[in-house]
């Protein structure tokens, strides 16, 4: 505490923070919802009541992957307040970890004490085909990086936190129910989060089954390890777009997400209103 590194990085929680809430005046968000590639039309099913690009929050730089438009949307689900980051910024975007966690951050300091984290993924173990919701279940964090780097943010959380209990036993079991309830077919996985941009070669897919992914993406590990240091509750939802090691492309990833995206946003419409 109290060192320079430390303040310059709590100034920028701040400053974006200020910048989301400014578009809503005493919005006080329960949970962070992140949307990932192809995923965006989820924020439709909700009651939204204001947006902020990317560009305008202070710390974000305007998203350039395409299916991204970077927008925050400030939204309901039913009575529950939820800010919706539409699309992310990446680690392999060339965005530092304390760039890539500022959203949750930031939600944080809005108030948030959950993160809804979702993403396209590959698929990796024999348990996931194309087209699946798998729900997370714990996480490997490949990315040889994590958002906890440097002079530990004590008025945020501890040096050493454990990540034994991430992904929310009490949120599964509802999203679970909520899912059997809406007839809608919901896997539990392992994911990977890699680096990349580059997808996996056949080798690397052969290590992730052995390592015991269930799928494999480029983005959400980041974003719980820093929303469990923070002390939030986690849940996150990968939608199989593509098995790993066989992607046709970013075009595929998109098309299929955008399959999955309907059934997420019954799905997370559902829970969000229970929070
Ligand atoms: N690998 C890594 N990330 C991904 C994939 C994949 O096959 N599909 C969608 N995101």
């Amino acid at each position: 505490m109290g060192d320079f590194m430390s303040e310059d990085r709590m100034r920028a929680v701040t400053e974006a923070a200020a910048d989301i809430a400014g578009a809503l005046p005493g919005f006080k968000p329960r949970a962070l919802v992140v949307l990932g590639s192809g995923l965006g039309a989820v924020v439709d099913a909700l009651d939204r009541r204001a947006e902020v690009p990317f560009a305008d929050v202070r710390g974000m730089a305007a998203s350039a992957v395409a299916g991204h438009s970077g927008r925050f949307v400030m939204a309901y689900a039913g009575d529950v307040p939820v800010l919706v980051s539409v699309g992310r910024l990446h680690l392999y975007e060339g965005h530092p970890s304390d760039t890539v966690v500022l959203p949750l951050r930031a939600a944080r300091a809005m108030g948030a004490s959950v993160l809804v984290a979702t993403n396209a993924a590959g698929g990796v173990s024999d348990r996931v085909r194309p087209g699946d919701l798998v729900m997370l279940s714990d996480h490997l964090n490949l990315t040889g990086s994590s958002p906890l780097l440097g002079p530990n943010l004590e008025s945020l959380g501890e040096r050493f936190p454990g990540m034994a209990d991430a992904y929310s036993a009490r949120l599964r079991t509802l999203a679970s129910e909520r899912a059997s309830e809406l007839g809608l077919e919901l896997v539990e996985g392992v994911y990977a989060g890699v680096l990349g941009p580059q997808y996996e070669t056949p080798a690397e897919v052969r290590a992730l089954v052995a390592a015991g992914a269930d799928v494999v993406g480029m983005s959400t590990v980041h974003e719980v390890i820093a929303a469990v240091h923070a002390g939030m509750e986690c849940l996150a939802f990968s939608a199989v777009t593509n098995m790993a090691g066989t992607a046709g492309g970013h075009e595929e990833v998109l098309e299929t997400g955008a399959r999955t995206a309907e059934r997420l946003g019954v799905l997370l419409t559902d829970i969000l209103a229970r929070l």
